[in-house]
């Protein structure tokens, strides 16, 4: 590699958090290169002693066709067919937006060909968490082609670099899986288009050094809000640097660019810890309950869901009774899934219906008025499942509107789950879809959740209204469907809801803006759960996660099956009957005792304390604001025979204080044989000797209240 000296009156751009510092630096060729990325530096001094690198160097924003020979953030091909853009510093600014969060905006221009892009850098300062996107335009004679325009483009120096993957299927999500990376690439993309991250989710962990691991050693969490196809790209280069390009996945999208447009793309959000995931984690939780979250400082609702206990077959008296039983539950909310609507092509199973938003006479003669009503009669809230992106081929929708729908004019349809994707594209489709909701309302202004689902990938690439611009196809699909978030967010600001995606092939943070929590998995068996939890849980505040009581995996007993559900946002999936009298008295107690608890288990600080990839149990704990509540939660998945039992370590409380430790949601008339059950006990001793709650027991749980005198 070469390296050349810089001009002194190179410019400094220093975009930093509390605990990070990134920095940028002009060459004496006037282009711009990232100098460090990594924990902050103390003295200002220093700064100047950097390293800055012309040539073969870390390009902040590396573009395509000059003397870079490895994976380029920007490629264009400009009006006249030349393939080079090199961009130089023209200016940066900063916006304080307030004492914790500014942005710094950087103009490069290319000097040969007019085009402009902006590096945006917000910086969260508490929260250590920074957001960077950009932005294209040019002002060539005719459109240009984008062929590869990445959100950010970071650059690591490390002996060696590890990756974490979250990869899985349907029921099978967020699976944990590390490798070294060596010379060459790694991609971690999807080309589903609409249930995007139904194979591989939208965020990754990149140990520096050392794989990264919970407690310690330097780490970077990354992840990018795109409801769509995204990319993250890692290449280690020729001497060793590692590269990280993230974005919008190109495929089969070279972005045709008019003149004046301004390509914006989505944001990329990263953190650094140099104590482990668990920080990051952390780090991660509480930037978005502060700023990202659709309501994220507010409270969520506890509820009773139909699905698993009734599939598709109801009508309004076994609804009515439901909502009598979730009101003997404790819940907040009944929640009404899929089945509800149809009436030439009734939704009776997933073959029909989808797209016709009328309540189906014959299970509901009443329509959904009546059951809002029944709702109020028995003292909790009403919610509703819909689906508006999708349409089966058997619907009126269909047969009214089959240019609305994305697929093929001249080839055989391939179906997913009997369906297709709408034509977000189109305005026309977007304003059906948003009248999906906006109808419910007018028509119902009481309802008070909606769970938004989303079955399938897109099959049969073809917009109808993009005619021959398909590539702009996956692009402008995606920001269609943000105009109706956006527009359901701004008429509707207060109703919480539930991002689904047939389990959790949508749980992106731009998508979370718009919506107050997602729903991770169908696979509600509470030890694959364990599993599904502590995944998302490396990026989602617990506040965000929805963990629902169900019947998968009846071997395991109702304790253990709604201890797990209560480390997330409680809510229930069975029908009461199901339940002996002792464990309905125990399911009453457990949502009094979440009800009580949640200021700590959903915005509380989350301790990952034992890993279920590593052991044979698990144990996560919870630290409310003042370090004056904790909850424990500790789980015995499979413990081999006469197994060392090791103590569980606290962490987060204050060594100062004294904690009354307490066993809570026990079964009715079952005493706690926790060793410290009742005792006193001081922060220091919890988290240097530690608890005994794990046994030899499988599937046994506890949950363990501590609460400072
Ligand atoms: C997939 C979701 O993940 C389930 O929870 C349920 O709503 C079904 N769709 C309904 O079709």
């Amino acid at each position: 590699m070469q390296v050349k000296a810089v001009s002194d009156n190179s410019k400094f751009i220093r975009i930093s958090t509390d605990e990070t510092d990134l920095l940028l630096r002009t060459g004496s060729n006037e282009r711009l290169y990232q100098v460090y990325l990594g924990p902050k530096l103390l003295q200002k001094s220093d700064l100047a002693n950097l390293p800055a690198f012309n040539i073969d160097g870390k390009e902040a924003y590396q573009t395509s066709g000059a003397e870079d020979y490895f994976e380029s953030a920007l490629a264009i091909t400009h009006a006249d067919g030349n393939m080079t853009t090199i961009l130089k510093y023209v200016s940066s600014e900063v916006k304080k937006q307030d004492e914790n969060v500014s942005e710094t905006i950087i103009t490069l221009k290319d000097e040969v060909y007019p085009i402009t892009v902006k590096l945006h850098y917000v910086t969260y300062g508490k929260e250590n968490i920074i957001k960077s996107w950009s932005e294209i335009s040019h002002s060539e004679r005719k459109p240009i082609i984008l062929n590869r325009y990445a959100s950010s483009m970071l650059y690591f120096e490390n002996p060696a670099y590890f990756l974490t993957e979250f990869s899985g299927d349907w029921a099978k999500e967020v699976n944990m899986s590390t490798q070294e990376l060596k010379f060459g690439k790694k991609i971690l993309e999807t080309k589903l288009g609409s249930r995007a991250g139904m194979h591989t989710s939208p965020f990754f962990e990149l140990g520096l050094g050392q794989p990264a691991s919970e407690h310690q050693g330097d780490v970077v969490l990354g992840t990018i809000g795109w409801t769509g196809n995204f990319r993250f790209t890692f290449e280690v280069d020729n001497v060793g640097n590692l590269r990280v390009s993230s974005g919008i996945n190109p495929y089969a999208s070279s972005y045709e660019l008019k003149p004046g447009e301004i390509f914006t793309t989505p944001e990329f959000i990263f953190t650094f810890s140099q104590e482990g995931t668990g920080k990051a984690s952390r780090n991660f939780h509480s930037w978005a309950r502060n700023y990202q979250l659709k309501d994220g400082k507010g409270d969520r609702l506890t509820l009773l869901n139909n699905w698993e206990n009734t599939s598709f077959n109801f009508n309004e008296e076994i609804l009515s009774d439901l909502m009598k039983e979730a009101k003997h539950l404790g819940v907040d909310m009944f929640l009404l899934d899929d089945g509800w609507f149809g009436n030439k092509y009734p939704r009776n199973d997933d073959h029909a219906g989808l797209g016709d938003w009328e309540a189906m006479h014959k299970k509901l003669p009443h329509g959904i008025p009546f059951l809002v009503n029944a709702a109020k009669e028995a003292g909790v809230k009403f919610g509703i499942w819909i689906e508006p992106e999708m349409v089966n081929p058997k619907s009126e929708l269909f047969e009214k509107h089959p240019d609305w729908v994305i697929h093929q004019p001249n080839r055989e349809t391939y179906y997913f789950r009997n369906q297709l994707v709408l034509d977000l594209s189109n305005p026309k489709v977007q304003d059906f879809v948003f009248d999906v909701v906006d109808k419910i309302m007018k028509e119902n202004p009481e309802v008070a959740f909606f769970k938004w689902d989303c079955n399938s990938p897109i099959t049969n690439i073809y917009s109808p209204y993009l005619k021959e611009k398909q590539n702009q196809l996956y692009i402008n699909h995606v920001r269609g469907i943000y105009n109706v978030f956006n527009r359901v967010k701004e008429k509707y600001p207060n109703i919480p809801m539930m991002l689904c995606s047939g389990g959790g092939a949508r749980c992106d943070y731009e998508a979370l803006k718009y919506f107050t929590e997602f729903w991770p998995s169908d696979n509600t068996d509470p030890i694959e759960r364990l599993y599904i939890q502590w995944g998302f849980s490396q990026f989602f505040p617990s506040k965000a996660m929805c963990a629902h009581v169900t019947s998968w995996n009846r071997n395991t007993s109702i304790k253990f099956r709604t201890d797990v559900a209560m480390m997330c946002k409680l809510g229930f999936d069975i029908g009461l009957k199901d339940l002996n009298a002792d464990e309905l008295a125990y399911c009453q107690n457990a949502v009094a005792n979440f009800k009580r608890l949640k200021g700590t288990i959903l915005d509380g600080d989350q301790y990952r304390l034992v890993s279920p990839y590593e052991t044979n149990h698990t144990a996560i704990m919870y630290v409310g604001q003042g370090q004056d509540k904790a909850v424990l939660y500790t789980f015995d998945i499979n413990p081999r025979y006469q197994e060392k039992l090791f103590p569980v370590k606290l962490q987060g409380l204050d060594p100062q204080k004294k904690y009354k430790v307490e066993e809570i949601n026990l079964m009715t008339g079952r005493k706690s044989n926790l060793k410290e059950n009742g005792r006193t006990l001081s922060g220091d001793y919890l988290m240097k000797v530690g608890l005994h709650p794990f046994t030899s027991n499988r599937t046994n749980s506890r949950i363990i209240e501590i609460t400072a005198e």
